[in-house]
């Protein structure tokens, strides 16, 4: 039974956790700690690249010692120490990543680069039943929005995604319209439990296919967002108050009918029985409610990740981690740094002696 320490910096949640593999394939979380710089940052209205990695390097050494406190464990007990090396902001990998390798080389345990979105692909085993593949993931993140197929060995492939903006990328910018705070989608979600979904009609953005028709699972939010500029410039116009509850709702509703409608098409349309939601999108309680509610209805079995491991956190790469060493990947190269963008469909490379950054 495999055990591991798992760091992630990649953006502005600083996070360590220790983790073990249960004998049904699911994975214990036995500590996990998140030092979040959200407060800061939006005193800035996003994400300040240097801010996030001095915050991380003032806040790692601490989480570390918490979480092996907590676990009542040391370094030399764990089978590997994992740390997130790709993508993200550069500076704010940099920190996991070198801490991770300078811990791994002195307990001499192996150390573990791992692919940020395999972690958020991974958070689905931390729920009660750990889905078993074949499945759908539907990854809806601030950076992305993605439908891959995961097929029975682990290996994945893109259906469908976004041509503009990510699904939270727009809740960011529409909360910002709208003057709330960042992170834009709690913010959206809070205003919005009051509203009426139904006020305002917005478009599902959709993208044209060559031939003629439209791409059945893909995504397009930068339209959307134009509308709620629109319609609160018209709301503006005639004098009234903004209804910002109704805006919030309507809003939210339409994201969250066009990521279900398109990922429960895509599984109907390829024969797959599972859907696994994650990312910080899947936080979303209308989001939630729809997908389990209308997986019901398609036969689809839906499972979406806890919501304490939906936004980043360190479980899920630890998680990442468990699955890789249970596929035989032993450790990652210790002279390699990081990278900003790395594709997924690429995560294997990160494995190779000398993965090419
Ligand atoms: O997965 P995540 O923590 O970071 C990335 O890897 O991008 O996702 C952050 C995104 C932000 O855009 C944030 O606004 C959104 O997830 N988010 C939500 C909710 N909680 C976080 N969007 C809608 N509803 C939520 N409750
Ligand atoms: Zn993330």
């Amino acid at each position: 039974m495999h055990t591991v320490l798992a760091l992630e910096t990649s953006c502005d949640e600083s996070a360590a956790a220790v983790v073990r593999h249960k004998a049904d394939g699911s994975v214990e979380v036995l500590a996990s700690q998140i030092a979040s710089q959200v407060e800061e940052h939006a005193l800035w209205g996003g994400v300040v690249p240097e801010i996030a990695s001095r915050r991380h390097v003032e806040a790692l050494p601490t989480l570390v010692q918490a979480v092996l406190r907590e676990s009542a464990l040391s370094i030399p007990e764990l089978n590997a120490v994992a740390a997130t090396v790709a993508p993200g902001l550069a500076g704010a990998l940099m920190v996991a990543s070198v801490t991770g390798r300078t811990l791994a080389a002195l307990h001499q345990v192996p150390f573990l680069g791992i692919h940020h979105l395999e972690g958020h692909l991974a958070s689905a085993a931390l729920g009660e039943h750990a889905p078993a593949p074949p499945y759908l993931v539907l990854l809806v993140s601030g950076g992305h929005t993605e439908l891959i197929r995961v097929g029975l060995h682990g290996e994945m492939e893109r259906l469908g995604r976004s041509h503009d903006d990510a699904a939270g990328e727009a809740f960011d910018k529409v909360a910002r319209l709208l003057g709330l705070g960042y992170p834009g989608g709690p913010a959206i979600q809070a205003i919005a439990a009051s509203g009426n979904a139904k006020r305002f009609s917005l478009p599902k953005g959709r993208i044209s296919l060559r031939g003629g028709g439209f791409h059945p699972y893909d995504f397009s939010f930068s339209g959307l967002k134009t509308a709620m500029l629109r319609t609160v410039e018209s709301c503006q116009g005639s004098g009234v108050d903004l209804p910002m509850a109704d805006l919030a709702a309507s809003f939210e509703q339409v994201v969250a009918d066009v990521l279900v409608e398109r990922a429960l098409r895509c599984a109907n349309d390829h024969k797959i029985k599972q859907l696994v939601m994650v990312g910080g999108v899947a936080a979303n309680q209308r989001l939630r409610l729809l997908m389990q509610k209308q997986g019901q209805q398609h036969g689809v079995a839906v499972s979406i990740a806890p919501l304490a491991y939906c936004t980043d956190n360190a479980a899920m790469i630890g998680a990442a981690a468990l699955s890789r060493l249970k596929r035989g990947v032993l450790s990652s190269s210790d002279e390699t740094g990081v990278a900003a963008r790395w594709p997924l469909e690429r995560a294997d490379a990160l494995y190779e002696a000398l993965p090419p950054f």
